[in-house]
């Protein structure tokens, strides 16, 4: 591992871009490489094993590109992998979690509320964060089936996305909550229309800042940042078809040359669980 090496970032689709953009932000100089495993989105309709698989093969692929930091930009993958991914490979690694910590310092009214897969949600992982850091605290946690699909699909604006997202926000808003946290990575690309949604005055937090930072802390402590100025480049693979993909990825990620490569055959099998 040496200091000029990329980083590599991942995610079950394009969600994890919204990290990336923070890490972009914060290192201008590094080169960036980031897998969307769209053939297999979303993730919190799998099974945790079925997601170790998928984020044991595309951690060999990062490495083959010879990435020096990991940062796992999904929270349901954190949820079921990050241990395991820790404990197999020597690389370091930054996970994601929903903002739970700083939701606790941001409420005045004691009530927030997390938007998030149900496999993030029912994580042991969230269980301790909640218990750590939520004590006293009113917390709503509302799984939200399709946000994941339409964020996929470019569909940031319209009017089903809206539909949804007011269907999720409501429990949310019943019990009066004053913070929302976007416990997945997709959904800071929906975070005008969460914005224009909920009550005037509440707050509205995602992962993307910490994250970057805490990835600036790790690169430093390893003497792992790439020596600056310069400009970092990006390269984009997914495990979908790249022809669908790349629109949203360049959409999403504001255009500036995201051509999207196909991750190579070897990473883009599932392992059937029957084989175990
Ligand atoms: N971006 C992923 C997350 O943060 C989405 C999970 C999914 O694919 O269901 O949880």
């Amino acid at each position: 591992m040496a200091a000029q090496d990329p980083i590599g970032l991942f995610d079950s689709g394009v969600g994890g871009l919204s990290i990336m953009k923070e890490v972009r932000r914060l290192l201008p100089q590094e080169d960036l490489i980031y897998v969307a495993d769209s053939k297999f989105c979303p993730y919190g309709e799998k099974t945790p094993a079925a997601i170790q698989d998928r984020a044991r093969k595309i951690t060999t692929f990062l490495l083959t590109q010879g990435a020096k930091l990991i940062v796992v930009a999904c929270n349901t993958a954190s949820v079921a992998a990050l241990n395991e991914l820790r404990a197999e490979f020597a690389v370091p690694f930054i996970g994601v979690e929903p903002a739970v910590k700083q939701a606790a310092l941001f409420t005045k009214n004691k009530k927030i509320g997390v938007l998030a897969t149900g496999l993030t949600l029912s994580g042991e992982r969230f269980t301790s964060l909640v218990e750590n850091y939520g004590g006293g605290l009113t917390v709503v946690n509302q799984a939200c089936p399709g946000l994941v699909e339409a964020v996929e699909a470019g569909e940031i604006s319209g009017p089903g996305t809206e539909r949804l997202l007011q269907k999720y926000l409501q429990p949310l808003q019943e019990k009066g909550v004053d913070v929302v946290v976007l416990g997945c990575t997709h959904y800071p690309f929906l975070r005008p229309l969460v914005e224009k949604l909920v009550a005037p005055g509440v707050r509205v937090l995602d992962t993307g800042t910490p994250v970057a930072k805490q990835t600036k802390r790790v690169l430093t402590e390893n003497k792992l940042l790439t020596p600056g100025p310069r400009a970092g480049k990006e390269w984009f693979y997914t495990s979908g078809d790249p022809a669908v993909v790349s629109p949203v990825i360049e959409r999403l990620w504001g255009g500036r040359g995201a051509g999207v490569a196909a991750l190579p055959a070897p990473y883009l099998t599932l392992r059937s669980l029957e084989e175990e």
